[in-house]
């Protein structure tokens, strides 16, 4: 049985805000931002929803696969971002495109979410349960960050990409001879330095215990934790991905990782000693969307042509958590 993407899409807000615009409100420069993150600007929401975002991603994917809503048999939302915590992100965007024969459920791994949900479409597949899913991650991080800590809020942007993923029955061999479709996957967790990129919800009931719990609600994070950490666990997931499968670093063709700071990417290629050539980079335009940056990548890459039939492809990933994982597939 070979699970194979056969559709993606995205979805990203109107609204453009560029470094300069950010001078505006923090103590920082354009030169600073472009130097330390590789970052130019990013899209922000201005009335666009984690669901709205996620559906209209949705609706591209599907039109990619040549698939109608009501085929769809999954809905799988990444976010850590929703705009409300009942009913689930995947439940308004079964409603919103009428897949109204799919299971929905949401999933929060933070920026690794995308791979997760990759990951768990895939073993619904695998064994049979479904036939296909619509895979999304969807962000609307420009709520959950405190717009006066220069820390944080010059990283992240709103989006959504989408993916859908099919079962077959028959392999799909490419004109270079090999079969297209996942083939393989890693991912974990690091639970105990989790603290080092959090944000807070309500913690306790009101009823019965009475203490303030007025705290900071926005993105808190210690920057060089999970610098230090991406910079190890990445290439070392991707390392542990291709040992599974046999394959060295040369026999891949693109590395799509999580777009979180371009020192970060860097470093992972320096690591694994591979071409930066390989690795695809949109940071600039969007900054780092979460779960939504490895599939709005993709999708782009994939539109633009420069992701072709039979190329093999890296996704990785690395979040609050903290989460990490790689997959390994042949377009
Ligand atoms: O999806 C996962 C999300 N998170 C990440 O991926 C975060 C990973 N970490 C990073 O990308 C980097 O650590 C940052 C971009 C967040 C920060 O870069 P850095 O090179 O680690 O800077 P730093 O925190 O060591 O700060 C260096 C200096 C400090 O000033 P002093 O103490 O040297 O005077 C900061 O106060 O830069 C200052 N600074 C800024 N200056 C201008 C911090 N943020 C800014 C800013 N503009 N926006």
């Amino acid at each position: 049985m070979t699970i194979r993407i056969t559709g993606t899409g995205s979805a990203l807000p109107e609204k453009i805000v560029t470094n300069f615009d950010l001078q505006k409100l923090v103590e920082t420069s354009d030169e600073w931002i472009q130097k330390r993150t590789g970052i130019a600007q990013r899209r922000v929401s201005t009335g666009e929803t984690v669901a709205s975002l996620a559906a209209g991603a949705c609706t591209k994917a599907l039109e990619m696969a040549g698939k109608a809503a009501e085929e769809v048999d999954l809905i799988l939302v990444a976010t850590c971002s929703p705009e409300l915590l009942l009913p689930c992100c995947a439940c308004q965007v079964q409603d919103r495109i009428g897949a109204s024969h799919a299971a929905a459920f949401d999933l929060n791994a933070a920026c690794a979410g995308f791979l997760f949900a990759l990951n768990t479409a895939q073993a619904y597949l695998q064994s049979g349960i479904y036939k296909n899913a619509l895979i999304v991650g969807s962000e609307v991080l420009s709520k959950l960050v405190d717009w006066t800590d220069r820390g944080t809020c010059i990283l992240f942007g709103d989006g959504a990409g989408a993916a859908f993923v099919e079962a077959q029955a028959e392999d799909f061999v490419c004109e270079n001879g090999r079969k297209s479709g996942v083939e393989c996957m890693v991912q974990g967790a690091d639970g105990a330095r989790g603290m080092v990129l959090s944000c807070a919800e309500r913690t306790l009931n009101s009823a019965f215990f009475s203490e303030s719990q007025d705290g900071n609600l926005f993105v808190q994070m210690d920057g060089q934790e999970v610098y230090k950490f991406a910079t190890k666990q990445v290439p070392a997931c991707i390392q542990q991905a291709l040992g599974q499968m046999g394959i060295a670093v040369d026999d891949v063709d693109w590395f799509l990782l999580h777009q979180a700071n371009v020192r970060i990417i860097e470093s992972v290629a320096k690591h694994l000693k591979a071409d930066l050539a390989k690795f695809p980079m949109n940071i600039q335009d969007v900054g780092n969307m979460s779960s939504a940056t490895i599939p709005v990548l993709l999708d782009a890459c994939c539109r633009s042509g420069k992701i072709k039939r039979g190329d093999r492809i890296v996704l990785s990933g690395f979040g609050a958590g903290l989460t990490y994982g790689a997959s390994v597939l042949v377009w």
